[in-house]
């Protein structure tokens, strides 16, 4: 491959995708499109914005004009990452979900079509399976979202799916469970929590605290993503999970104790509507692609926290806009008590 198109790579697992990309394979060339929302930052990619083989175009994936401008230059492969990914924003407000995740993809379907793009990776999640109380998904497993975040994943997903069967569009579905690591934005539990844990505020659990995720360090799944990209099957979906699975009180207690906090900053709060209590993933069929995920959870959590701490300047400058935003989603989750 020579040339990719990385769609939401200024986010926090695009970005990390394509540094992965850049400094993996000396001879291709990265071209990052992405609309800058919220969740989007040019600094994430500040270490390889010189490198005469990455490209940054700010752009939105449901412009068609721009993304067929882009596939005219000659694509190996599209990956797509742009989405709205945060849970209860959907809840608050779901209409961009819709735009993005569903008729954005839809775009990009019809331009890999139309320009006949040998590759295209639907980034997706665990959560279009739902909420599992014993074992893990499969592949085969049935699709029942409970978000409108995950909904609008699903619609994707069916979307691409429809692609292959009416059409033969080489697309493949990569479906992750819950990352972590650098470069996430602080709405998501571990870095909102970590960050609230050093300014020594709350850290507000939904519920009972005992929801269960499957948590996997965010370059295991760049390399994931990539043996798919390279090695995977035309119409199939791969899932990869991490190691572990983890109650969010325990994640809680974890930050408190590295970061030497009392757990009195402890917060039981209304519930998530709708809250999937359990994700669990059966990775046997990526894992025959040669993958496998890292062991040490432990290590990788710690290393997280560290790359927080030092990196303050980064999460300062946006920590401001996440202030409102969870008081307002607070208020609306207590008008349903
Ligand atoms: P993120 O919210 O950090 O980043 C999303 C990026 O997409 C941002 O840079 C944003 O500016 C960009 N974007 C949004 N709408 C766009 C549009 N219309 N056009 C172009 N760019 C747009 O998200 P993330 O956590 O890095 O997730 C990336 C992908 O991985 C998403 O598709 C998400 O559903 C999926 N996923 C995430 C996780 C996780 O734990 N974070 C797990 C499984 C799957
Ligand atoms: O499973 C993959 C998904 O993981 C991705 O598709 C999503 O894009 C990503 O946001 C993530 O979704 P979750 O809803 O699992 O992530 P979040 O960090 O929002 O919440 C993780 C768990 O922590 C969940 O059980 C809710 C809980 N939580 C979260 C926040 C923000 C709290 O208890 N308190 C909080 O303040």
């Amino acid at each position: 491959m020579k040339k990719i198109l990385v769609t939401g790579g200024a986010g926090f697992i695009g970005s990390n995708f394509v540094r992965y990309l850049v400094t993996t394979y000396p001879e291709l060339e990265v071209v990052n499109l992405d609309k800058l929302t919220y969740a989007g930052n040019l600094d994430n990619l500040k270490d390889i914005n010189e490198n005469p083989r990455y490209r940054f175009i700010k752009g939105d994936i449901g412009n068609k004009n721009i993304v067929e401008k882009l596939a005219g230059e000659g694509l190996d492969a599209i990956v797509n990452f742009a989405a709205e990914t945060h849970v209860d924003r959907s809840i608050l407000d779901p209409e961009a979900f819709i735009k993005t995740d569903i008729m954005g993809t839809h775009i990009l379907l019809e331009v890999v079509r139309k320009f006949n793009i040998k590759r295209y990776i639907q980034i997706s999640t665990d959560e279009v399976y739902g909420s599992i109380a014993k074992g893990s998904f499969t592949e085969k497993s049935p699709i029942a979202p409970n978000s409108p975040y995950s909904s609008s994943k699903a619609g994707g997903d069916l979307l691409v799916r429809s692609y292959f069967k009416t059409y033969g569009t080489p697309v493949i579905i990569t479906r992750s469970s819950n990352n972590f690591g650098p470069y996430q934005y602080p709405e998501k539990i571990i870095p909102f929590f970590i960050t609230q844990a050093i300014y020594d505020q709350k850290l507000p659990l939904y519920g009972d605290g005992k929801n269960v995720r499957n948590w996997l360090q965010v370059v295991d799944n760049c390399r994931a993503i990539d043996a798919v990209l390279r090695r995977g099957k035309d119409g199939e979906v791969y899932n990869i999970g991490g190691a572990v699975e983890v109650e969010n009180i325990k994640i809680a207690k974890a930050i408190l104790r590295k970061l030497g906090k009392s757990t009195d900053l402890l917060k039981f709060v209304t519930d998530r509507p709708g809250h999937d209590r359990r994700y669990s993933l059966d990775s046997s069929k990526v894992k025959k692609l040669g993958w496998k995920p890292s062991l040490d959870f432990e290590k990788d959590l710690n290393d997280t926290i560290d790359w927080y701490i030092n990196h303050r300047k980064w999460w300062e400058k946006i920590i401001k806009k996440q202030k409102s935003f969870q008081s307002f989603k607070e208020s609306w989750y207590k008008t349903r008590q």
